[in-house]
Order: C-alpha cells, then structure tokens, then sequence
C-alpha cells in the first residue's frame, strides 16, 4: 500500500487506466468521505494554495497528489466559490511539467494582475543525485482556465539560505506589493524573507529583507508563512517546524503558530511590537494555514486538516487530507478571533433544542452555552455505550479538553489522544461543527479553536452529554 519513491514520482501520464480506476473505486469505499468541507475524491490533498479573489469568484487551490495517500509528485488542483462554503472542483491545472517544478508544483499564492491571475509557487526539483533545487516561479491563469508559466525563476535561491526555500505569499501593502517567503538558515534554523515587487509588476523582486517578528530561532524551518491585516495589524501566521516547546507548548508533531503585531513596518521589514507566539489551533491537526485580505479587506484564511508525516486511517482507502471550513480573522481586545464566514449558517436546517440524540447524520452544528462555574461533558460521534469524542468544558477549573481515545479508529497515538486549553471562568460558548470525520469547534465565536478528525465506527454517531447542562440548539446542516 505504501508506495516507493520510484512510484511517488512516476508521471502522471504512465499511470494506467485500470491502476486510476482501482484506486477511485477504493476510495470510493470509504465510510468517512466529508459532506461540507473540501476533500478529494481520492489522492491526498495537502496545503490550501492560491487563496485569492479572481473575475467575481473565490479561488481556493489545493496541494494533490492523484496515485494513493502519499506525499508524491504535486500538482494544484483549484475549486471555485461564490460563498466561501461551496466549492466546486475544476480540476487539476497546474502540473509539474517544466524544469523549474520537475518534482512538484509545491506551496504558493495567488493574486489578480491585469485580467489574469497571477499564481506564485516554489518549483521543487530533484537532480540526478537526487539532490533538492528550488525555485519561486510564477504562472498566469486566464479566466477560460488556461495557465501560462513564466519561463524564467522570479526569485533564485539566496545564498544564506539551504534548498529548504519555499512557499511564497504574495499580499498588496499600501500601495505595493510583497511576498514572504518560508526559509532555513545555513545553520538550520527557520526563517522569513521579505521581498517588494519592482514597479508593481510581478515579474522582478527586490529583497527587503530578513523578517524581523522576534523569531525565537528555535525551529529549523518556517513553513507556509503568511501575513495578513486585520484593521491595519499584521497578523502572520506560520509553521515552525521543530520549535522548542519551552517556548511554547504543542502536541502535534508540527506546530501552526501566529504573532500580531502592532503595525507593519515595509522598510525594515519588521512586525513592530510583535505579540507573543500562540498556538492558531489547539486540535489535533491544523497545518499551512493559508490567509489573505479579500478585497473589501476582510481577512479570510483556510488551513489543511492534516500533517506531514502522518498516517491516516484513509491511508487504505488510498486517500487523505480536508480542507477546514473558511474562517474570518478579527481582532477584539488584542486576541486573534477565527470563525467560520457568515455565510456557513445557510447551511443550517430546522432548529431543534440540544439533548442526546441516539442517532445523527454526523453532519450538525451545535450551538452551547455552557455555565460560569460548571464542569459539562458531552460524547460527540457516540455509540450506544458512550463511547465517542469527549469534549469537557470545565469554566470552574478554566479548561477546555477533548478526547478521541474511544473515537473511531485510532492514529498518531505517539502525539497522544487529548487536547486541551485554558479559558476563563466566565459563561462560554462552543459552537460545534460535526462532518462525518472532521470537528471544528469555535469556543466564544473563536476565541479559541479546535480542528481535528476522528475516523468513527459505523455504529459512532449520537450525542451523549455524560455530565453537566450544556443549553443550546442543534442543526442538521445540509450541503
Ligand atoms: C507544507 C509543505 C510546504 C510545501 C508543500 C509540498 O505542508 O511541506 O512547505 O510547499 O507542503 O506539498
């Protein structure tokens, strides 16, 4: 099932019909296929690309690999929206096919120029010795869906960086535009590099310089680095691959981190008073989260539910990876808020008060309100014996902690099966988003957020709340 390297980088056109066809109808097979968040229908998707607004719709591309769940060779995939809910698949089309991206059409962004998109990704290559090249190139889409590569390099490689150089976000700043690019140190240690565009065209990049956001050094490389504004406050999201956990602590095997700054400074490419660094998702898997200002300047992002070098109970059915739900980021009293857009409520059927249910869909929305002074529990994905996803919301002790040990089939045991973090002792509210395999939970409108998959037993779909009195509705959500 696990395929060699030979296999991970055969081209796309020697894979045969009949192996194509085996590998759709096993995926196809698969109890726990997502009914309102994008996934693929088989293959594994990995980071949300080219998130971006282009001729009066919403364009959200994906990382794919079509031959099986593996981190094979990497094409794009794009989906198109009109809500920011709805996405629909137009296919793969941007492939590997150049000798800037022989090995993978690996992370970027997306921006309009003209009447064109212009897509901005790393080229990953491999020499004959098997040895990693990079390169920041750049594409243009037309609106028929046609792309034209540009043929040469927009950024080389600097040299006080190794081949670990990659996944440029582009973003329009007073007036000009930038991109920040993830990167490793010649002594292994991860940063960002800031570069301004010349006369506003895509084609030539000036370095700026280093990022400068009080980067801990303590990872040995930044992936997906993004920055965004949310009323004029840079907010950067990125992933620290490594980072000490004294510095912070996290569970999963690569964090999804975030700083605010105060204001962005272009010429020394600095976050002025930059916050600390926070955990983005307190989950089980939130990885490359993919931001930008859309252009009524509202801040949007969207993040993979799911981490490198993990394996997946989909593994078998030759598939792996989801997209989250599409979320706003706002800022209120300092915090990074993130919830889903308004438009996720038109999903929403007949309103019923929240109570145990023996039996859902396993596609809801809970909206809960949960006492000062409490301790609730409640069992998501239940089976008849209560055995299911565990979500105690505790106000008394100030903690948040959920549980997938009894939920479904189990994975990653060695990044432990409970995720937690601290609240305060006020009236809380979560408002839960259940999809088959995937949960997002929004705790106070998205103060805090918990992004994870279980992958449940046939018979793993009630409700049970084991303790508490948990007020609130429930939602049968309909795609
Ligand atoms: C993050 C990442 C990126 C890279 C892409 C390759 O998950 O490793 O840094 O561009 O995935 O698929």
């Amino acid at each position: 099932m696990s395929l060699t390297t030979e296999q991970k980088y055969k081209p796309y056109d020697k894979w045969t019909e009949e192996e194509v066809q085996k590998i759709k109808e096993n995926a196809a097979s698969s109890p726990w296929h997502t009914v309102f968040h994008v996934e693929p229908a088989y293959g594994l998707l990995n980071d949300p690309n080219g998130f971006s607004y282009f001729k009066g719709k919403w364009q959200l591309f994906y990382q794919y690999f079509p031959f099986g769940a593996a981190h094979g060779l990497k094409s794009w995939v794009q989906t198109e929206s009109t809500d920011l809910i709805h996405f629909k698949e137009t296919g793969t089309i941007l492939y590997p096919d150049t000798s800037l991206d022989s090995h993978g059409m690996y992370s970027g962004s997306a921006m309009q120029f003209g009447d064109k998109l212009f897509i901005f990704y790393t080229g990953n290559v491999r020499d004959e010795n098997w040895v990693r090249h990079t390169y920041q190139n750049g594409g243009l889409l037309d609106s028929s869906g046609h792309l034209e590569k540009v043929p040469q390099t927009l950024i080389a490689k600097p040299d006080d960086v190794t081949e670990h150089f990659r996944d440029p976000q582009i973003f329009f700043y007073k007036g000009d535009y930038y991109a920040i690019i993830g990167a490793q140190s010649l002594d292994k240690k991860g940063f960002i590099k800031l570069y301004k565009a010349l006369n506003n065209s895509y084609k030539e990049w000036a370095f700026v310089g280093d990022l400068d956001f009080d980067n801990d050094a303590t990872s040995y490389m930044i992936e997906c680095p993004n920055l965004v504004f949310v009323d004029d406050q840079p907010v950067l999201l990125y992933c620290p691959q490594g980072l000490d956990k004294k510095v912070i602590s996290y569970d999963n095997i690569y964090p999804n981190m975030y700083k605010i700054g105060q204001t962005f400074d272009t010429e020394k490419a600095a976050l002025i008073n930059p916050s600390e660094i926070h955990n983005l998702d307190y989950g089980f898997e939130v990885y490359a989260t993919q931001a930008f200002n859309a252009p009524n300047g509202q801040a949007l992002s969207i993040s993979w539910i799911g981490l490198p070098d993990v394996e997946y109970p989909t593994d078998k059915y030759d598939y792996q990876g989801a997209m989250s739900l599409v979320k706003e980021l706002t800022i209120k009293d300092g915090k990074l808020y993130q919830y889903p857009v308004d438009a996720i409520t038109s999903l929403r059927q007949e309103e019923k008060t929240f109570t145990n249910m023996s039996s859902t869909n396993n596609t809801y929305e809970l909206e809960l309100t949960f006492d000062k002074d409490s301790r609730s529990e409640i069992i998501l994905f239940a089976d008849q014996n209560g055995r299911g996803l565990s979500v105690v919301v505790d106000t008394k002790k100030g903690e948040i902690l959920l549980d997938r040990s009894q939920a479904g089939e189990q994975y990653a045991l060695e990044y432990g099966t409970t995720r937690s973090c601290a609240i305060d002792n006020e009236v809380t509210t979560a408002n839960i988003f259940i999809d088959k395999s995937i949960f997002e939970i929004f705790i106070n409108k998205g103060e805090k957020v918990f992004t994870g998959r279980v992958f449940p037993h046939a018979d793993q779909n009630g409700i049970v709340i084991k303790q508490g009195q948990p007020i609130g509705k429930y939602f049968e959500l309909n795609y």
